[in-house]
């Protein structure tokens, strides 16, 4: 169960973030709207939020879930593989140190990279995407920091996707949704899988937050696999933060 999460009010260089998602800018007004009901969300799932203040310098810092990667041991602070992402971490470890202790707090030294959208929770076991964000020697310091507090890391090769959590979601119970690279992978043929249609595979980002699942709303096929499945869903809509290939993962840190 989640007890907090952090969040970072989209700034109004919002407009300007990274995007390979050929379908225009950000209209910074909605956005800001779909990030306050997406606090709402997160809030009526029992999550304590802590909002930060948006910051100019940085366009895409509303996704805070690549600063960092959070369990109940450890907190370790990113080195985000994008170079105009690159120092967005400091803002999010000065909040950090209010939830963790110090000897908790660890780092992803340079040259490694890592960003925590390609980070994806099962249990005990984390699986570490090696995309053009998170490079083996990040994911290698990501496995030694894990396994100094008792965690496991997998590697998963990346090909197509952003990050690992652009096409996988785990929403507890056994259960995965995967699309694109990810249907059909056989290191993830123990799990209960959920296929995403390919024409929604954005939708495959979703979370569990206590017991509710979060999808982006308008994907009718993804919500009623989901909720035959035997989860509670919750819609929220992201549309915004799609034309800069951000998700509903990418937009908190979850603790
Ligand atoms: N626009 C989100 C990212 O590329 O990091």
């Amino acid at each position: 169960m989640f007890t907090y999460a952090i969040v970072r009010t989209p700034a109004a260089t919002l407009t300007e973030g990274i995007s390979m998602a050929n379908l225009g800018k950000p209209i910074y007004p909605l956005a800001l709207e779909q990030h306050a009901a997406y606090i709402r969300a997160l809030r009526a799932c029992g999550v304590a939020v802590t909002v930060m203040e948006p910051d100019p310098a940085y366009p895409d810092s509303c996704f805070v879930e690549d600063a960092a990667v959070l369990a109940e041991r450890v907190a370790v602070i990113t080195n985000p593989g994008a170079e105009s992402r690159k120092g967005e971490e400091r803002a999010v470890e000065e909040v950090l140190r209010r939830f963790y202790a110090s000897d908790q707090i660890q780092h992803i030294h340079a040259p490694g990279t890592l960003e925590g959208g390609d980070i994806m929770r099962v249990g005990e076991c984390f699986y570490v995407g090696l995309s053009e964000r998170t490079n083996p020697e990040g994911a290698r310091q990501f496995r030694e920091i894990l396994r100094e507090y008792g965690y496991t890391v997998r590697e998963v090769q990346l090909n197509e996707m952003l990050h690992l959590k652009t096409g996988l979601a785990y929403p507890e119970n056994g259960i995965l949704l995967t699309a694109g690279e990810f249907a059909g992978h056989p290191l993830f043929r123990d799990f209960k899988t959920i296929p995403i249609d390919p024409l929604d595979a954005y939708s495959a980002n979703c979370i569990w937050v206590n017991g509710t699942v979060l999808v982006p709303a308008g994907y009718p096929a993804t919500t009623a696999r989901i909720e035959a499945a035997g989860l509670t869903v919750l819609e929220v809509d992201t549309s915004e933060f799609r034309k800069l290939d951000g998700g509903l993962s990418c937009l908190s840190l979850r603790f």
